[in-house]
């Protein structure tokens, strides 16, 4: 049998046909157009996605006998608000997580609702890009459209509610909505009524490995598939990245440098840091993680060298790269504001360091370098909390690039894993189909069967002694350019 992984991201919708076996027959890649209405704010049609998403799956299982097809899920894009009226017409374009236009909303709910009572109710505090502070700007700034909603869902959730009918979210992704009570997996009954969400307005939740149901009959014939075709509720983009790396049992990490860039630590039990500056999440295999959360990390080089420097040679501009650990330019990568462990999302961009000698490839060092002691900040955090992690995983775009995947292994110190695939949420998403079809009894039975490490990218010690001396200039700069950013 065969199974579809929908890795629903945000530049593009990446699908994937896979069998039992872990061997990859096809993979579809579909852009969408991404909005920046205004400074900070950053929105997609929901419709985009999933026109989108029926021409990959079109273009995807063209070449295979359809009726094989057994199961469907999902990877998503994770805090999206998507809002539906009575009739499930979208009500207005998706605000997507890496949206900063809620300081207000969230300042309301960490300072007069306060910190203590959000992490009480849902392991977390309010970010600027989380659901439920999205929820109380559409009332505040859009009432006409806020007394319209009959349905709040997840951006995947609007897929597999428009391929299956049924109203469904997952325990990873409804993590992020601070509307989840996620020590008990299931919607926090105090957030709900602070945000005015009624629990109808809510999906039912399900462990992102059980399946919702089956395809529509419309749907399977629009696609020639079976109407037996499984939809399983999938998982948020970390977590489905997570199952793809095999990221699964006590301290197991991965790195993934997608447009965001994230550090994520999978756990057996519930926990939080003093300050949740990292996220505190249920995981897809049952269990929960922490994870700390770039919102510009890829993103940064491709808006360095594409946008300003008018290349889309990447190979070659890294090229001249060679001293590593002794860079003077330094780079924070906040291009969005940032998530963690600042929680700021006034932060911007920076370089700093630069002199008459600088080069080309030191700002184009600097930028990659960036994104690795940002990562660096959150695994701190996570080192504080007694975690202790030696090696990672790595997955999204950035993680091909041989060069940044060095310079994360020396600035964290940690041994970096290069997977047989670097299609972490796609293959994750596809691997929980295969889990709620009954091909594999759990999660980490498929993890054991499909995922393999092709080579470790080990530390070297001489280098890590060259990024510690480096990181502490990095972590000083942040601090000293906080008010400066408040004035921009
Ligand atoms: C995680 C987060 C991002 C998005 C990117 O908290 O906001 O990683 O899921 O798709």
């Amino acid at each position: 049998m065969l199974y579809i992984g929908i890795d629903l991201g945000t530049s593009a919708v990446k699908l994937l046909l896979m069998d039992k076996e872990g061997n990859i027959h096809n993979i579809v890649s579909k852009e969408y157009p991404l909005y920046f209405p205004h400074p900070g704010w950053s929105e997609q049609n929901p419709d985009d996605w999933f026109e989108q998403v029926m021409e990959g799956l079109k273009e995807l299982i063209k070449d295979v006998d359809k009726l094989e097809i057994a199961g469907i899920s999902f990877g998503g894009q994770m805090h999206g608000l998507v809002i539906l009226d009575e009739n499930d017409e979208v009500i207005r374009p998706a605000i997507l997580w890496n949206d900063g236009r809620t300081t207000e909303e969230c300042d309301y709910l960490n300072n007069v609702i306060g910190k203590d009572k959000l992490s009480e109710y849902t392991g977390n505090i309010s970010f600027t890009g989380f659901t439920a502070p999205k929820i109380l700007w559409v009332k505040k700034n859009e009432p006409d459209n806020y007394k319209r909603i009959a349905k709040i869902m997840l951006p995947k959730d609007y897929i597999a509610y428009k391929l299956s009918g049924v109203f469904c979210t997952d325990v990873s992704d409804a993590s992020g909505m601070l509307l989840f009570d996620v020590k008990n997996r299931c919607w926090s009954e105090e957030m709900c009524e602070i945000c005015g969400v009624n629990s109808n307005q809510l999906a039912k939740v399900y462990e992102s490995y059980e399946a919702v149901g089956t395809l529509l009959p419309e749907m399977a014939e629009k696609l020639g598939l079976s109407d037996k075709c499984i939809i399983a509720s999938g998982a948020g983009d970390n977590a489905a990245a997570a199952i793809g790396t095999g990221t699964v049992g006590e301290g197991a990490c991965n790195i993934s440098l997608g447009t965001s860039g994230t550090i994520f630590i999978s756990a057996s039990k519930f926990g939080v840091d003093d300050n949740n500056a990292l996220h505190s999440f249920c995981h897809a295999d049952g269990s929960y993680h922490l994870m700390g959360c770039m919102l510009s990390a890829a993103s940064c080089n491709k808006w360095w060298l594409e946008d300003i420097m008018g290349t889309d040679a990447y190979e070659k501009e890294q090229a001249d790269i060679t001293k590593l650990g002794e860079n003077k330019v330094f780079f924070l990568p906040y291009l969005m504001g940032e998530r963690s462990p600042h929680n700021n999302p006034q932060a911007r961009g920076t370089f700093i360091g630069m002199s008459m000698d600088t080069s080309r490839s030191d700002m184009t060092q600097a930028v990659l370098e960036g994104v690795g002691f940002a990562l660096r900040d959150s695994l701190e955090v996570a080192n504080k909390l007694g975690i202790t992690v030696k090696k990672t995983k790595i997955c999204g775009g950035g993680a091909k690039s041989a060069l940044w995947r060095k310079m994360i292994a020396n600035i964290l110190n940690l041994e970096v894993e290069v997977l047989e695939s670097e299609q972490g949420p796609g293959l994750g998403a596809a691997m929980l189909a295969m889990v709620a079809c009954g091909e594999y009894s759990s999660v980490e039975e498929a993890v054991d069967a499909i995922v393999k490490v092709k080579s470790v990218e080990y530390p070297d010690k001489s280098l890590v002694a060259k990024y510690d001396e480096r990181y502490n200039v990095f972590r000083e700069i942040y601090p000293a350019c906080v008010h400066v950013f408040s004035m921009l």
